[in-house]
């Protein structure tokens, strides 16, 4: 079994397509992942999944691998309890989930931003390079570069949940320089699809950082180490003077078109 922990899971999967199967059923997403360059082992850790759930899909992995035998499920990580409690993000780490809260409302807008795309009139060309300027000067500046500048560094950035989490920001930067010599072009049809797509990657993306990269980081930063992280963060948003609340307001904008609030008569 310890041959099959320290391989990388494309492999794995490859040798064992059940295991897929058996890992999508624990939430673990690998067998979508193109990366798939993390070892099982550091998978199961990096998934915090429940004690008993640990066992259990370590059972299922064992008996695929092993059909034969009876094989000694292993518990890869000593936990107490029946764990994972209810995530609690150390300060830093919240500053980032909290900052995913307005790229999730801007995301939330584009399936409309789609059915209402104008490339003909000046304010239908003004909105899409408005949203643009938000996914560049908020998503991507003041959130990407403090997760790649700041971050990122404090970890190994050769290991593969890095990799793929540079990966996913590389194409949503691809997709958005898309939407931009689309909109040149006065293609349409272009600009909706790199929208849905960008729209498809960032969901993913923050759903993987909320919920499986960043505890993982807390569970493997020191004190000190998260206390220099957030002083990193504050002297980093220094240089983005009002980035922030401009990009609230557009937002805010944004929904007041396509969420106009329910009126009580
Ligand atoms: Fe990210
Ligand atoms: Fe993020």
């Amino acid at each position: 079994m310890e041959q099959y922990l320290n391989k990388n899971i494309k492999e794995v999967i490859d040798l064992f397509p059940a295991i897929g199967d058996i890992l999508s059923e624990y939430d673990v997403g690998c067998s979508t992942c193109h990366v798939g360059t993390c070892l099982l082992k550091d998978i199961i850790d990096i998934h915090n999944l429940t004690a008993k759930n640990e066992k259990e899909l370590m059972a299922k992995i064992a008996k695929v691998i092993y059909p034969d035998r009876e094989v000694e499920a292993l518990d890869l990580v000593s936990k107490s309890g029946s764990g994972p409690k209810e995530i609690s993000y150390s300060a830093p780490m919240q500053k980032l989930v909290d900052e995913h809260v307005l790229i999730k409302r801007l995301i939330a807008i584009i399936p409309k931003l789609i059915d209402n795309l104008d490339v003909e009139s000046p304010e239908g060309r003004q909105l899409i390079i408005n949203s643009i300027d938000f996914i560049r000067s908020y998503a991507d500046k003041y959130h990407h570069a403090k997760e790649e500048d700041i971050l990122f560094k404090y970890f190994d950035e050769s290991t593969a949940i890095l990799q793929v989490m540079h990966e996913d920001h590389r194409n949503a930067r691809a997709h958005v320089k898309a939407i931009v010599e689309a909109l040149d072009s006065r293609d349409k049809k272009a600009i909706a699809e790199h929208l849905n797509a960008y729209q498809a990657i960032l969901s993913e993306h923050i759903k993987k950082e909320d919920e499986i990269l960043y505890p993982w980081m807390d569970r493997n930063l020191s004190y000190s180490q998260i206390g220099k992280l957030f002083s990193d963060f504050n002297t980093k948003e220094v240089e983005f003077e009002d980035i922030p609340t401009r990009s609230e307001t557009f937002i805010k904008g944004l929904e007041v078109i396509y969420k106009p609030p329910v009126v009580v008569k």
